[in-house]
């Protein structure tokens, strides 16, 4: 049986066919690698087979890559999946996790799946407030999770702030660098999370490859952890993950070639960045600066509204209700569509 949904047609009953421009979920609007289509497509001939449970070649391809010890790389379903794990493996004696208020949409429920307590912490204007952050890390405190650049406000944290706050955090605390979005950053001032794991016993770095390489449909995401996390992680181990096709796709994405690809389009991403926010910008909105693949839209009460301009025009964007907007940068097209809606929206939305 075929499916009667067509989830990249406007769906309001119209009988307009333009496709939907889908801009509310921070996937790369590419489609995916070339290089890595190909080892995929080669892979999916072998649908019947297991793939190897320990991820062997990715783990040693990602650790000679990141230069670290294979030990230390872990590789999961997804980042958000990993870092449930993570947190879980961490538990249960310091029952809470303190993060970022507005952050990363999952780690309200990341926190609750690995059966700890939220502590969120209020962002001081886009940014993560890093002393209120480090106030909040008690003898309760099981870790805490930094997103940078941050989902979905796109601001970044510098190095020396990170330091100063990392230089405030017992050493039991584990600190878990998220870097969904490293691959967008621009900023020479972001620091590698991996120099901060190489420098202190309690980094943990995580990252995927379904943002800027396009792989969300597969969701592989990794970890650099320091020992005992890594090893706790493993006791607890979530087994045969990912499965052959992620593997496949994911030690793809680590060949030169697919370096090569991922660097033409992450610059034509950052140019269309630019692009797109000095349009949204000129059209009277207020938009947020962003190291990532997406823009940060402060509407407060008009966030819905506009959100829903947006739909009617054919274009998903991630309402945050009285906060603002999250828009994806997409292609050239859709991103000039988000521009028209601006530009007949933006005198009302800004209140002029
Ligand atoms: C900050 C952040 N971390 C992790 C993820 C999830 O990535 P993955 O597909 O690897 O689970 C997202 C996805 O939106 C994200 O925004």
């Amino acid at each position: 049986m075929t499916s009667t949904v067509e989830p990249n047609r406007v769906a309001d009953g119209s009988t307009r066919t333009a496709p939907v421009a889908e801009l509310a979920m921070n996937e790369t609007p590419y489609p995916p690698l070339p290089s890595v289509l190909r080892l995929v497509r080669e892979g999916a001939e072998r649908l019947n087979r297991y793939p190897d449970h320990n991820s062997g070649a990715l783990v040693a391809a990602l650790a000679a890559r990141l230069g670290v010890p294979a030990a230390q790389v872990l590789v999961g379903p997804g980042s958000a999946g990993l870092s449930q794990h993570i947190v879980a493996s961490l538990g249960p004696d310091r029952p809470e996790v303190v993060y970022p208020a507005l952050s990363f949409e999952g780690y309200p429920l990341i926190v609750a799946n690995a059966g700890a307590r939220p502590v969120p912490v209020p962002l001081d204007g886009y940014r993560h407030d890093l002393r209120a952050m480090a106030d909040a890390v008690t003898e309760q405190t099981r870790c805490v999770l930094i997103c940078n650049p941050n989902n979905p406000t796109g601001a970044v944290l510098g190095r020396a702030e990170i330091e100063e706050f990392l230089d405030r955090i017992p050493p039991e605390v584990v600190v878990i660098v998220d870097e969904a979005y490293r691959e967008f950053v621009t900023d020479p001032d972001v620091p590698d999370a991996l120099d901060l794991y190489r420098d202190r016993d309690n980094v943990c770095v995580l990252r995927t490859f379904s943002k800027a390489y396009g792989l969300a449909t597969l969701r592989v995401g990794y970890a650099v952890a320091p020992p005992r996390v890594a090893a706790a992680a493993r006791m607890v181990g979530l087994v045969f993950y990912p499965g052959g096709l992620g593997q496949t796709a994911a030690l793809a994405c680590l060949d030169e070639e697919a370096g090569v690809e991922l660097a033409a389009r992450r610059d034509e991403l950052v140019v269309a960045r630019t692009r797109l926010r000095d349009g949204l910008l000129a059209a009277g909105l207020p938009v947020a600066p962003s190291e990532a693949n997406f823009l940060w839209l402060p509407l407060g009460p008009a966030a819905l509204e506009f959100a829903d301009r947006c739909r009617r025009a054919g274009i998903l964007v991630r309402p945050y209700p009285e906060q603002g907007v999250r828009i994806t940068v997409g292609t050239a097209e859709a991103n000039e569509r988000v521009l028209t809606v601006a530009r007949d929206t933006g005198r009302q939305v800004s209140g002029e």
